[in-house]
């Protein structure tokens, strides 16, 4: 029996070897709108742009397995599929080196007025004094969300003699001493960082996990990072806390809506923005997709999947 899967959000033919030549399979190249026969698809693969939605699985009546090529599925109405019995994987490793080196290069930049500086001097002004920033050295580094990525930068942080707090409730202790970093609670991390950078998924629990409440006892003159989904920290209580200078900067890749309406965020002086590309390398994307193509593989030939 032939499978027939519909890859998505420009993912291509390269990057999906473990479905090239497999002959169960039926591959189509697209977007959902263009499908005449929506019912013939049997495998959908998608990165961030196609919205799976409860509307959109309605229309797709022979659905099996949804892969994402990426770590989010933010993007799936995973509650609807499951439903429905249609699986959803993911390929959580494949991008956690690049999101990791992203925000590093974000810190790095808002803490050095990188950006800035760049414009600066590009618009004809020789402007130094004006972008006198600050060392990374022996400052408190904060990660929300010890998972890979999480992780992964705080092998980072040490490398550059940081101190590192972290909040992630199902941190192991032992990977604790492994990294020499400390567990405490969000709290502490929010009033006891320099720099608070956030790496768990949105979920009903994240939304908002850093607001006016919290956001209110950081350290003033603290820098925060989002490189892992908009709408963990309040975008209204940042602006608050960047206009009244209790919050020296931030920076984001990620938005509560993207591309992002609420311009007075990202126009901000003090906020270094990157549109949603933490990802967005030849390495993690080839990765990603190659990962989602397996496990679809997996699905057809009746083997076990890593990460359903
Ligand atoms: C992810 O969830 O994998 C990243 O945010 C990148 C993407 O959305 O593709």
């Amino acid at each position: 029996m032939t499978t027939t899967v519909l890859v998505c959000d420009g993912i291509t033919k390269d990057g999906i070897e473990p479905l090239v030549n497999l002959e169960e399979v039926n591959l189509i190249f697209g977007k959902l709108e263009e499908i005449q026969e929506l019912e013939t698809i049997n495998g959908l693969m998608v990165r961030s742009a196609t919205k799976v939605t409860e509307a959109v699985l309605e229309k797709l009546p022979g659905l099996k397995i949804i892969a994402r090529a990426g770590v989010g599925v933010d993007n799936i109405d995973v509650a609807a599929a499951t439903k429905k019995g249609i699986l959803v994987v993911n390929a959580p490793e494949g991008n956690t080196i690049s999101t990791a080196e992203h925000t590093w290069a974000m810190m790095m930049s808002l803490l050095r007025n990188i950006p800035q500086a760049n414009q600066s001097l590009k618009t004809g002004e020789w402007n130094r004094k004006k972008y006198t920033g600050q060392e990374l050295y022996q400052k408190t580094l904060g990660i929300v969300g010890m998972g890979r990525i999480g992780s992964e930068l705080a092998k980072r942080a040490k490398s550059f003699s940081m101190n590192v707090l972290v909040f992630d409730p199902y941190f192991p202790l032992e990977k604790q001493k492994e990294l020499s970093v400390t567990s405490v609670d969000l709290d502490t991390l929010i009033q006891q960082s320099d720099i608070i950078t956030v790496h768990t998924p949105l979920t009903k629990d994240t939304r908002k996990l850093l607001n006016a409440d919290n956001l209110k006892h950081a350290k003033r003159g603290a820098f925060i990072l989002n490189c892992a989904r908009g709408g963990i920290i309040d975008e209204e209580a940042l602006l608050h806390f960047l206009d009244n200078g209790h919050l020296a900067g931030c920076a984001l890749d990620v938005f509560e809506q993207e591309p992002p309406v609420n311009r007075s965020l990202i126009e901000h002086e003090n906020v270094v923005v990157t549109p949603h590309i933490a990802a967005s390398t030849v390495q993690a994307q080839k990765n990603v997709a190659f990962m989602a193509s397996d496990e679809i593989k997996s699905f057809i030939l009746n083997k076990p999947l890593k990460h359903a």
